[in-house]
């Protein structure tokens, strides 16, 4: 459908999901493709799945830490030689009434759900205007909607709106596409694994389960986006934050 030869395409949380399955789309319409996650043996495990390929590169990092995203960009470019696009899909959710959530907790979401962004752009972004490419920010309707027990993943996921905003406006006189992706619930292990706090107000948890489309996404629906949002197709988009949660945030 795509052809992505020639380019390299770096996508963190490659072991697990949403990020697994794109890394898998990209290499099967002929990217090179970096995978990335704190879950080294896991994205091994996916390359080996894959045929064990030479399109193929694995590394271990921990979003948590900056030294340990500039290191990875900089372990990616040295082993491809360039960049093409970055999809920045790593991360942790979690709910917690606000009462109660410990500042630790909510210091390590942001710093991996938002500020890995920073120290990962930051990184990639010579190679990008080199190559003419584009980012992925994996944001989620959480971003776009209050979601009780989620201050700080909601928080984390409109901040990577902004931030995907402001590298458009920031770059596109050099040619460096940003978008990011709001999904709804995909099922995934993030999403299977996520609990509510207890003694969490079931009428609001409820009425969020409600909306349309609720949990139905398949991780297939996003790397549909995700292709297309790194393709030439879209030259002209970006600066958007698109919705692909089957109508969630259109109630
Ligand atoms: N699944 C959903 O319902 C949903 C909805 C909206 C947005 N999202 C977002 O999509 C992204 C991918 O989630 P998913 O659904 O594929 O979940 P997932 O749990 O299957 O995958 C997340 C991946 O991120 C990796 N990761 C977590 N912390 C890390 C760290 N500190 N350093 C490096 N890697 C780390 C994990 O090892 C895992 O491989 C996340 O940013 C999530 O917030 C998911």
């Amino acid at each position: 459908m795509y052809d992505f030869s020639g380019q390299v395409v770096l996508v963190t949380g490659a072991a697990s999901g949403i990020g697994r399955a794109s890394a898998e789309r990209f290499f099967a319409e002929g990217a090179s493709v970096v995978l990335a996650d704190r879950n080294l043996e896991g994205v091994q495990s996916v390359a080996r799945e894959l045929g064990q390929d030479e399109r193929l590169h694995c590394l271990g990092f921990d979003a948590i830490d900056r030294a340990s995203c500039i290191d990875m960009v900089n372990d990616a470019l040295g082993h491809f030689g360039r960049l093409d696009v970055l999809c920045n899909i790593a991360g942790i959710a979690g709910g917690w009434r606000l009462e109660d959530m410990p500042p630790a907790d909510w210091q390590r979401m942001i710093d991996i759900n938002l500020n890995s962004l920073f120290h990962i752009t930051q990184a990639a972004i010579p190679a990008l205007v080199e190559s003419r490419g584009n980012v992925i920010n994996m944001s989620s309707a959480s971003g776009k909607q209050g979601q009780p027990y989620g201050t700080c993943y909601c928080a984390s996921k409109a901040g990577v709106i902004g931030f995907s905003k402001a590298v458009a406006a920031e770059f596109a006189s050099r040619g460096v596409r940003s978008n990011a992706i709001c999904p709804g619930g995909v099922k995934t292990p993030i999403y299977d694994n996520y609990t509510f706090p207890e003694n969490a107000e079931m009428a609001l948890i409820d009425r969020m389960r409600s909306l349309p489309g609720f949990g139905e996404a398949e991780v297939s629906d996003i790397t549909a986006m995700i292709l297309f949002l790194a393709s030439s197709e879209a030259r002209f988009v970006t600066g958007v934050a698109f919705d692909v949660d089957g109508g969630q945030l259109a109630l």
